[in-house]
């Protein structure tokens, strides 16, 4: 069952709300979607600028769009001129869906994942996203998840609606010409095994991830359909490169899976590239990069979801084999409710600040005042007119929010206003916190 609700916005333009609509299976066997699924995708590929997906490929996305609980938002023309493309492609996408996000401290937070955002170039610059996003906002809002969650294809675009950069990823390529070797003894082993067999294990070895790893943000159901072997890199079908491998400790248990595929003869150096890495145990992690490294006749490996403080340079006595190709942000995050993610945020030390956060959406702004003691935070709305030791836009509150940043580097670029020094420092000590956060899905 596919449930609707349409609304006509300002700019005389049809918004609706859906969830993907599967039909069942044709007589072959082929599941199928209805029209208006298909008509989405199809403005989705065109938005991100790719071929479109087949009818079974369509078919087999929105079936995990449904695992995820994913609503879909098609924005319609319906008075374009002719010739103007068939009125039910929607000339604008969205899509919604919530996961948790890992706030340290062991402490699991619903979010609101924005994505698949596309407004077709003859719309732009007509607010069609700043009325799908504030849409968005307000149900998250209303729904009272306290913090909205998207990844971004420019760094530009968001900011202006309060989402701050918040984790990033490096892309690294290591040396692997005669091996890899890693100093530290070898514990348990990697056994290869068919991607098929990792449908239960894949999700349950993310899980172990996600709740020991701060900023980590669970994962869509097309995480698992790539771990096994039936989501492509560039298609929605069956991925008969892939090859995979999981870490046994000590005592037989899993603590890790990998997933890889060749690049093929002609790359130079010879190269192997890591689709997935997800390792519950730093030894698990290990394991899996020493097993990749004696793949013969490879030469590099390439990894694009490497943490800030990997500590892959140091598992071995030449750090240079490890070069870090690219650094980019992968979350950004948005507060909707500052005392729900205060209260819910990992901190370094007990200490107290008054927090005055900037906010032209109106959701986040506000004077609160902040006390931690043993760890746990209170948080009180404040109106009493006693000046804020710190005074920050939103977005930044987002950036500072998993420790990605410090207080004294947004201080020291001029993005966030103290009262004095010591409020830096104060501020410093409570909110900065030490280790990188890892989120290594994008959504
Ligand atoms: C990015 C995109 C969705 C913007 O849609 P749009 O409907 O033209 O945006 P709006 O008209 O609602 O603009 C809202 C604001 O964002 C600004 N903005 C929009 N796109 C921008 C961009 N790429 N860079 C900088 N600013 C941008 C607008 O200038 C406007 O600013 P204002 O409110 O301060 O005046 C659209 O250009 C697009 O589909 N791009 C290709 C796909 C893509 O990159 N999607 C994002 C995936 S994360």
């Amino acid at each position: 069952m596919t449930t609707t609700n349409t609304t006509t916005g300002a700019n005389g333009l049809r918004h609706e709300l859906f969830t993907a609509g599967l039909l069942p299976a044709d007589d072959d066997g082929e599941a199928q979607v209805d029209q208006r699924t298909a008509d989405w995708f199809r403005a989705v590929r065109t938005g991100f600028h790719e071929q479109p997906y087949t009818a079974p490929e369509v078919a087999r996305l929105a079936a995990a769009y449904r695992v995820d609980d994913r609503v879909l938002v098609g924005v319609y023309d319906d008075d374009a001129p002719a010739p103007s493309l068939d009125a039910g492609i929607p000339v604008a996408t969205f899509a919604e869906f919530r996961k948790t996000l890992n706030t340290g401290a062991g402490n699991l937070v619903e979010c609101s994942l924005i994505t698949v955002v596309t407004v077709r170039p003859s719309h732009r610059r007509r607010g069609i996203l700043r009325r799908m996003m504030t849409d968005s906002l307000e149900r998250a809002r209303a729904a009272g998840l306290p913090i909205a969650a998207l990844t971004a294809s420019e760094g530009t675009i968001y900011g202006r609606f309060g989402f701050g950069p918040a984790t990033t990823l490096d892309s690294v390529r290591v040396d692997v010409k005669g091996g890899l070797p890693i100093l530290a003894p070898a514990e348990g082993q990697v056994v290869s095994v068919d991607p098929a067999s990792l449908k239960e294990l894949a999700p349950a070895l993310f899980e172990r991830f996600h709740a020991t790893h701060r900023g980590s943000i669970g994962r869509q159901e097309a995480y698992t359909l790539r771990a096994t072997g039936r989501l492509a890199e560039d298609a929605a079908k069956d991925d008969p490169t892939l090859r995979a491998a999981v870490h046994l400790d000590a005592a037989g248990d899993p603590q890790g899976f990998l997933t890889y595929a060749f690049a093929g003869w002609d790359t130079s150096p010879v190269t192997m590239k890591i689709r997935d890495l997800v390792a519950a145990t730093g030894a698990a992690r290990r394991e899996l990069w020493r097993y990749l490294g004696a793949h013969d006749l490879v030469e590099r490996i390439e990894y694009g979801a490497a943490a800030p403080d990997d500590p892959l340079p140091w598992t071995m006595d030449d750090p240079r084999r490890v070069t870090v190709t690219e650094t980019e942000d992968l979350l950004w995050l948005r507060i909707l409710d500052v005392p729900a993610a205060l209260r819910a945020r990992e901190y370094a030390a007990d200490g107290e600040l008054r927090i005055r956060v900037i906010d032209p959406l109106g959701y986040a702004a506000g004077t609160y005042a902040l006390s931690v003691d043993g760890g746990a935070a209170r948080v009180e709305v404040v109106d009493d007119g006693v000046p804020a030791d710190l005074e920050l836009d939103v977005a930044l509150l987002g950036s500072l929010y998993l420790g990605g940043t410090g207080v004294r580097v947004l201080a020291e670029a001029g993005r966030v206003q103290a009262a004095s020094d010591e409020a830096v420092a104060r501020a410093a000590a409570l909110l900065d916190l030490s280790g990188a956060p890892y989120a290594i899905n994008g959504f």
